[in-house]
């Protein structure tokens, strides 16, 4: 079952965000988190920041799992999402470095990598998943028609995709890569919880196809139909067509 929460603005959804994974990291001091890169999450991210520095809440037991990266770009890269990941929240926060996954699109061996990545996920159980969305319905990096099923794997991004983040590679779509390493819909739907935020009636679309659409893998997001607990925070302008 699929909740949704309308909220005002992004500060409300960011507030309303934060209060859900803040309720988790403060009971459960060693819980697992798995969590997204792009502009939705980093009003949470700011949060939980804000609270580590002003109650001291500890991320030192705390383990994480990022979505997706992307492949071709240096880790050093500023729009790498371990860069994006360091940025926003990592460096500011005392999680500990060796208790943080990010799927590596570093070698020649991707296969290998996505491999690898499956591995560690299986030995931890996901106490949250955050996820933003693409205007394509798209979750992590798994683009439409991306088996339910799947787990961590390669992908190419979709011309709406890479149009929409070109905005972080100055605006100019041959700076983007073409493709990603991404954790499948299987290791998504894993989580006990799910927390999707979406802001802006550009994502107002992919909403209404997650929520009230037919579950169909022409909207990757529409698998949360499934889910047992998955929270949608969206502003009004996102749950314009609910
Ligand atoms: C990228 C990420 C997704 C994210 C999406 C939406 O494609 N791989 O995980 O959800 O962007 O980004 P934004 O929140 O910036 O709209």
């Amino acid at each position: 079952m699929i909740k949704v929460v309308v909220c005002n603005d992004y500060e409300e959804v960011s507030d309303k965000a934060a209060e859900i994974m803040l309720n988790l990291v403060k009971n459960k001091p060693n819980a697992v988190l798995g969590l997204a890169t792009g502009s939705s999450p980093i009003g949470l991210y700011q949060r939980m920041i804000k609270d580590h520095q002003e109650n001291g809440t500890s991320y030192k037991d705390i383990t994480t799992f990022n979505l997706d990266e992307y492949v071709g770009l240096p880790l050093s890269h500023p729009e790498s999402y371990y860069s994006f990941m360091h940025r926003n929240l990592f460096d500011h926060i005392d999680v500990e470095e060796k208790n943080i996954h990010i799927p590596s699109s570093q070698g020649s061996d991707l296969q290998a990598n996505c491999d690898a990545y499956n591995a560690a996920l299986s030995e931890y159980q996901l106490d949250i998943q955050v996820l933003g969305i693409g205007s394509d319905g798209h979750i992590g990096f798994n683009e439409p028609n991306t088996p339910f099923d799947s787990v961590t794997h390669i992908t190419d991004l979709k011309e709406s995709t890479i149009r929409d983040n070109a905005r972080f590679f100055d605006n100019d779509i041959s700076k983007v890569p073409t493709k990603a390493i991404t954790m499948g819909i299987s290791n998504v739907l894993s989580a006990k919880k799910i927390i999707l935020i979406a802001t802006s009636e550009h994502k107002a679309q992919a909403i209404y196809d997650t929520v009230r659409g037919e579950k169909n893998i022409a909207c990757p997001a529409s698998a949360l139909q499934d889910h047992p607990d998955t929270v949608i925070i969206v502003d009004k302008a996102a749950a314009k067509l609910l």
